[in-house]
């Protein structure tokens, strides 16, 4: 099964809502069609500018998806400061990143927090990008591998192999994230290769051979083109280059390099 390969831009707390705009027009003027047909490219700017980015694509026709960094998990109630999966639904948000290593680290979310999220999101016709990686004490102490595989078993928790076979995973050593170290491509392979045997194991072949699994952590145009290069790579989720629209057009056109 050919995999489509996934580069998402993560812009996290940056960019209000009129740099936003400026952003995603420089990058559609960047991108040619080609670079679509051959990569669904996402973006995922903060809330607040999730409507005027809508308006934005629908208006002129854009083949960038729209996504958002993180939801409840429930549809309404009384949770002070939180966004329903429903809303970003509405707003034709298509990806929803679940789970990032700085919500895990900074908002104290738990893998079954996060599977409620994968669900939510699910449930609402949206993608989740859910990530899992490790901080540099655990790869030290040679625990990476038990935090990763722990993190996508009951991340994924109770999925059809259908629901798996068309999200994403991103894996995001922390270590790696906004430091400019970037995990050489031959771990972050392994690491990738090890996600993708706990969803064969937990969720069937046919749910691995569907995940598409992005790598993230410095991804940079000067590096982007090995990291793609690598079998179980399918994709990046990328955090500080992508606020700049003509490093993420250079990331998203690593064919041409
Ligand atoms: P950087 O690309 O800035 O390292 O961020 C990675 C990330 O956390 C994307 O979600």
């Amino acid at each position: 099964m050919s995999r489509k390969p996934i580069i998402s831009g993560n812009w996290k707390m940056h960019h209000n809502h009129f740099e936003a705009i400026q952003t995603v027009q420089k990058l559609h003027y960047r991108l040619e069609s080609d670079d679509y047909e051959a990569v669904d490219v996402t973006v995922h700017p903060p809330f607040t500018d999730i409507r005027s980015i809508q308006t934005l694509i629908e208006a002129d026709k854009m083949k960038i998806g729209l996504g958002a960094q993180n939801c409840h998990w429930e549809e309404k109630g009384a949770f002070t400061g939180e966004v329903a999966p429903g809303m970003l639904a509405k707003l034709d948000v298509q990806y929803v990143i679940v789970g990032h290593s700085e919500r895990r680290e900074l908002f104290g979310e738990t893998d079954e927090v996060v599977n409620k999220k994968v669900k939510a999101v699910i449930a609402n016709k949206m993608t989740p990008i859910m990530c899992c990686g490790e901080t540099l004490e655990e790869r030290e102490q040679g625990e990476a591998e038990a935090k990763v595989e722990r993190q996508v078993r009951e991340g994924l928790a109770g999925l059809s192999k259908q629901m798996v076979a068309n999200l994403v995973v991103a894996y995001e050593p922390i270590w790696a994230i906004g430091t400019g170290k970037t995990a050489t491509a031959e771990d972050a392979e392994a690491m990738c290769a090890k996600v993708r045997a706990v969803v064969a194991d937990a969720h069937g072949a046919d749910a691995a051979a569907g995940v598409r699994i992005q790598y993230g952590g410095s991804v940079k145009p000067g590096n982007i083109v090995e990291l793609m290069s690598q079998t179980d790579i399918d994709g990046a989720l990328v955090g500080g280059a992508s606020l700049d629209a003509d490093q993420f057009a250079a990331i998203v056109q690593y064919r041409n390099h």
